[in-house]
């Protein structure tokens, strides 16, 4: 990437990202719910790596669904692009409830940020409901010469370009933050994309790259193993799954809050009945003590069961698209 363009983006976007978290179906006849939905097994799209962030999310949800819907749920993981791929996959799919996607807040910057998909990215899908609200850490490789946000705020600065941050493609959460960080160091890093952070984690433990910006859901266990080295949490106030960690803001780089969101969707078209009985489960699931107290140990909470419905996603995402858009505009940093 054009360093200077990126440079120049940095700004904006980080406002955005600030302002934001402080911030057709392809013709099929909709699949009638019939009392017996559903009969066959549930596919849930992941649109990024096995082994990342989304992925713990979709493989609990999904584990815990199946038993209230009688059916098996399988997770397929389709990174790339950001998560766009995983996506067109299922703006593609029959709306028939049996193929669903489970994405992140990329629902809400993708429509904006990617400006020729080969899907829309906004009218191809019927939400199910909210899933989750994670925090992120600010992370590197265990031995990067940094003990504190301070020192990785001048190392950055001083090796201009020389640190590089692993994330999951343009508009990913891991990329957002990265900009927001870059923006509160106010000194680039060099950007290094994979198809989730899933795989970035294997890499950044082995110090093949510097720092990476992610979700508690992916980062806790490698902190508390000591496999990387952690400078903050995102949040206003200290994770109780992490009180050690001091936030961003504590640890000298203020305005650095950012809260990644979960969603569940399934191809625009579906029937209305189908969507709420996959509501129904998604509660059901969130309720499920084992999926709450994984959440818990990885530094998140299911949300309220009234945000996982229909309705309350399709005003919630909507909402948060029109927040990311000024954003992005503003910075002109588009993924095309
Ligand atoms: C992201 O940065 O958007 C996520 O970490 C992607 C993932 O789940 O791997």
């Amino acid at each position: 990437m054009d360093r200077r363009r990126l440079l120049h983006a940095i700004p904006r976007l980080a406002q955005l990202a600030l302002a934001a978290t402080g911030l057709a179906a392809l013709g099929f006849a909709p699949a009638q719910a019939q009392g017996t939905y559903p009969t066959r097994t549930i596919t849930v799209v992941v649109p990024f790596a096995a082994g990342g962030p989304t992925d713990t999310v979709a493989r609990l949800v999904a584990e815990s669904m199946s038993r209230d819907l009688g059916q098996t749920v399988v997770v397929e993981n389709v990174g790339g692009a950001g998560g766009t791929l995983g996506a067109a996959r299922v703006a593609q799919a029959r709306p028939d409830g049996q193929t669903l996607l489970l994405h992140h807040i990329g629902m809400a910057t993708a429509p904006t940020l990617y400006r020729r998909l080969s899907y829309d990215a906004v009218g191809a899908f019927a939400p199910i409901g909210l899933v989750t609200e994670v925090p992120m850490t600010v992370i590197a490789r265990k031995d990067l010469p940094a003990k504190d946000l301070k020192e990785l705020a001048a190392l950055i600065r001083k090796e201009t370009t020389g640190i590089n941050y692993a994330n999951a493609g343009i508009g990913a959460a891991s990329h957002l933050c990265g900009l927001l960080l870059q923006k509160a160091v106010d000194a680039p890093m060099t950007t290094v994309p994979y198809r989730g952070t899933g795989p970035a984690m294997t890499d950044l433990i082995s110090g093949t790259v510097d720092v990476m910006c992610d979700q508690t859901t992916n980062t806790t266990e490698q902190i508390r193993a000591g496999a990387v080295k952690v400078f903050a949490v995102t949040t206003p106030e200290r994770l109780p799954s992490m009180p050690d960690v001091p936030t961003a803001a504590e640890a000298g780089l203020p305005g650095m809050e950012v809260t990644i969101w979960h969603g569940l969707y399934a191809p625009k078209g579906t029937d209305a009945a189908i969507l709420e009985r996959l509501s129904k489960a998604l509660q059901t699931a969130l309720r499920d003590p084992k999926v709450s107290q994984r959440f818990a140990d990885l530094g998140t909470t299911p949300v309220a069961q009234e945000r996982a419905t229909p309705a309350a996603h399709a005003s919630f995402w909507q909402a948060d698209i029109a927040k990311w858009k000024p954003v992005i505009e503003a910075a002109g940093q588009y993924a095309d």
